[in-house]
């Protein structure tokens, strides 16, 4: 047994960063985690692996694609599926090291083996009970079940199983048009797999810019996704190596039937809790399942906070570490704040997809008077030369005081460009700020300039 003034349960992205920002505020901290490694789900299952996936299967569309027309001529390369995973893998395996390697320049400890709470100030994992000042849940979250829906993790998977399946599916079917959907989806058709994606609603990625929604959707069909929208799964039948999905669909209750050899189940996440003993405790929860904090991330148990996937917000390993940094600043005695109006969020497709802040239909529902900035990556030097034009930056500002409210980007390196905007709207900036900025050419971001520019004067090149 150690006394510590924090100890963490979880080691993903929230509990992680969280553990070294206290080591770093001068606390003596430990953080436990149950699995063979430490990163959670993003680095283990998640966020990592599916990019390593993504970046190759891109590679082999730009070398099928892309490669001839630039005098890149010879043989296309062909998948070699266990290479494939293998370098998922270690890519895996360097990311989660390197947290190892972290805590210990830190002098984190780890306490192997899963947590539980039997009261406050008191963790126990295994026959060991470690005492600690401060407790904070960073458990995360699973994937939610679907009724009907038997996940098997070999034919009927998760992410987690579409992670590693045994051979690239001749057919998948997706259950939701969501992140994980649709980057995964999108891994699988650049292999080679048919795949079709079953929706629930009318549009894919539900909270998106619509005009981001239609057209990403527009593009993912060019590239051989299927889509079958207004459709509920209602349950999933599967033998050891095919499955069908039967759905119907809302307009007419119509009665369907899809074949697959896999069936990927993403239709959102739930918080993790389980084994951690809260209901004994009395830990408030949620209607949702999560659990309930209060604007410095404390429970209704004085010394108990919990941040990431197993409180409010969105699911995202990005906005876990943002509440990570400040929950250890809060416990340390400092003032941890979060922007929540500022979290980026991206889909690593491609074209990858990025948005931060208010979306047009939130400001026509607030009745707030904006304008867009729009400007294709077609105006995009850079964008042509890389085979990289598809998409848009489009900017929302204020239509009186030009300040930026949200901004959505579809096009290439979205992900990165989005944070120049986002820096912009902790600054209070206006659209005409952004324009103002010397921006160097020839590079992606000079469509985010023109985007800011077209909320005044005008683009130059469009
Ligand atoms: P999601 O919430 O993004 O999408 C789920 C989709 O499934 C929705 O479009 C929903 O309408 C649909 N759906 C629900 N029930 C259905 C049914 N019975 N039949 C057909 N469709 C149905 O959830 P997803 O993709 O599973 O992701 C989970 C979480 O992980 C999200 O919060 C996401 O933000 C996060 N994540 C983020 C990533 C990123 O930032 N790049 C990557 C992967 C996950």
């Amino acid at each position: 047994m150690a006394n510590y003034d924090v100890i963490i349960i979880g080691s993903g992205p929230g509990g992680y960063v969280c553990a070294i920002r206290c080591a770093q505020l001068g606390l003596k901290v430990a953080c436990v985690e149950g699995r063979e490694t430490l990163g959670g789900t993003c680095l283990n299952v998640g966020c990592i692996p599916s990019k390593a996936l993504l970046h190759a299967s891109h590679m082999l569309h730009e070398a099928e694609h892309n490669f001839a027309e630039m005098g890149l001529k010879g043989k296309s390369p062909s998948v070699d599926w266990k290479q494939m995973l293998a370098y998922k893998e270690k890519t895996i395996g360097q990311n989660t090291s390197g947290i190892e390697f972290l805590f210990k320049k830190n002098k984190v400890d780890w306490i192997k083996g899963w947590g539980s709470i039997p009261e406050a100030g008191k963790v126990k994992v295994g026959d060991e009970v470690h005492e600690a000042k401060n407790i904070i849940i960073a458990s995360g979250s699973e994937p939610a079940s679907l009724p009907g829906v038997e996940v098997d993790e070999k034919v009927v998977v998760t992410s987690t199983g579409a992670l590693e399946l045994g051979k690239v599916p001749k057919k998948l079917v997706v259950i939701g048009a969501g992140v994980i959907g649709l980057e995964l989806g999108s891994v699988y058709a650049r292999l080679g797999s048919e795949v079709t994606v079953v929706e629930y609603l009318e549009v894919i990625t539900p909270g998106m810019d619509a005009e981001i929604q239609k057209t990403f959707q527009r593009t993912l069909k060019k590239q051989g996704l299927e889509f079958i929208m207004g459709a509920a799964v209602q349950k999933t039948e599967a033998t050891k190596t095919k499955a069908k999905v039967h759905y119907t669909l809302r307009k007419d209750d119509s009665a369907h039937v899809l074949e697959a050899d896999v069936v990927l189940v993403a239709t959102g996440r739930k918080p993790y809790t389980e084994g951690l003993g809260l209901d004994a405790l009395g830990v408030k929860m949620t209607e949702r399942g999560q659990i309930a904090v209060n604007g410095t991330w404390e429970t209704n148990l004085p010394g108990i906070y919990a941040i990431g996937d197993v409180i409010d917000g969105p699911m995202l390993a990005h906005k876990a570490e943002d509440e990570g940094m400040a929950a250890a600043e809060q416990v340390a005695g400092k003032h941890g704040h979060v922007n929540y109006g500022v979290i980026p969020g991206v889909i690593y497709t491609h074209p990858e997809v990025a948005n931060v802040g208010a979306t047009e239909e939130m400001l026509k529902d607030q009745g707030r008077p904006y304008k867009v900035g729009k400007f294709s990556f077609m105006g995009n030097g850079r964008a042509k030369a890389n085979f990289a034009a598809d998409g848009f930056v489009k900017i929302l500002a204020d239509k009186e005081t030009d300040r930026i409210l949200g901004a959505h980007i579809m096009g290439p390196a979205a992900g990165d460009l989005i944070h120049e905007i986002c820096v912009a709207m902790e600054f209070g900036a206006s659209a005409e700020d952004l324009a103002m900025t010397c921006h160097a050419h020839p590079t992606y971001s000079e469509a985010v300039r023109e985007a800011a520019l077209a909320c005044g004067d005008g683009p130059i090149h469009m």
